[in-house]
């Protein structure tokens, strides 16, 4: 599926809020700083220096082909948003509504920010993953970009998104590391062969007890086959893999065993 061609152009014609002069912005740009994500904002870089480059702009045109170009009345969520990049995109696809959330105030005010220089109507709220339940809606897209190495529970997250959030399509992104083959997932494993678990293309989530690349919030890196794994477990069917670390799902029934193990989330929600 191709973009709308009026996105180059609406970023084109992109000007500052009247209010706001770009110096401005560039004021309140440097204030709500350091950014992770690089947003133009009225001609202001956020992130000029990014270690990956133009992010997420880069990682975008590898997978926005497989993203639905149209999304008029659709509704997204947008878990782990950060500085709004995603959010801007669902909603220049024409999103009716896009909730963006994050359990970092500051990536928030980012968000606030970036989208009200680029005049998009989207509501940002601090929530973490495993509070998802209490949004009180189903969304038809549910973005889960770079989020799940970053949890000491990724499994729970993917089964609350599947339970409370998620009714039609899931775009997932996760850093992935070890093997990129993927062995054949057997229906049952015999207790004194031990072989399979010494397979690189066994389902691996990797702990990370320390930090990774110098991040503390970096706990599990998942191989290719334990990604896949999980994904489907959770209730998620993979429709597509643009990239090596984007999928976009289509929710199915999750295995009976998982409804049997959720656990309810009461954690009271934040500011
Ligand atoms: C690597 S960034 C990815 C940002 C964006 N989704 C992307 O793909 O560019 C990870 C984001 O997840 C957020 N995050 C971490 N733990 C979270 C949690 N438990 N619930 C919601 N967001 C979380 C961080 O604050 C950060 O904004």
């Amino acid at each position: 599926m191709t973009p709308p061609a009026t996105n180059a152009a609406a970023r084109r014609d992109q000007h500052p809020p009247a209010a706001l002069s770009r110096d401005e912005i560039r004021a309140r740009v440097a204030a709500l700083g350091p950014w992770f994500h690089n947003l133009d904002l009225a001609g202001v870089q956020t992130a000029p220096d990014h270690f990956l480059g133009d992010y997420p702009a880069v990682k975008w045109r590898g997978f926005r082909d497989a993203v639905p170009a149209d999304l008029t009345g659709k509704s997204v969520l947008d878990i782990g948003c950060n500085g709004g990049f995603y959010a801007i995109e669902m909603k220049r696809r024409g999103a009716a509504r896009v909730l963006g959330i994050d359990a970092d105030p500051d990536y928030l005010a980012q968000a606030r920010f970036a989208a009200e220089v680029v005049g998009a109507d989207i509501e940002f709220r601090r929530l973490s993953v495993y509070e998802v339940g209490r949004i009180g809606e189903t969304f038809d897209v549910v973005l889960f970009m770079g989020v799940l190495y970053h949890l000491r529970h990724p499994l729970l997250a993917l089964d609350l998104i599947r339970a409370h959030v998620a009714r039609d399509l899931l775009v997932f992104q996760s850093m992935q590391r070890g093997s990129a083959d993927v062995a054949e997932t057997a229906e049952d494993y015999d207790f004194w062969q031990t072989e399979p678990f010494d397979r690189p293309d066994f389902p691996r989530l990797h702990f990370v007890e320390k930090r990774y690349a110098g991040d503390p919030t970096n706990w599990w890196v998942p191989n290719r086959a334990c990604v896949e794994a999980m994904l489907r477990s959770a209730g998620f069917a993979i429709a597509a893999h643009p990239e090596p670390e984007v999928y976009v799902c289509r929710c199915t029934e999750p295995d009976p065993a998982v409804a049997a193990e959720r656990p309810t989330v009461t954690m009271p929600e934040q500011p």
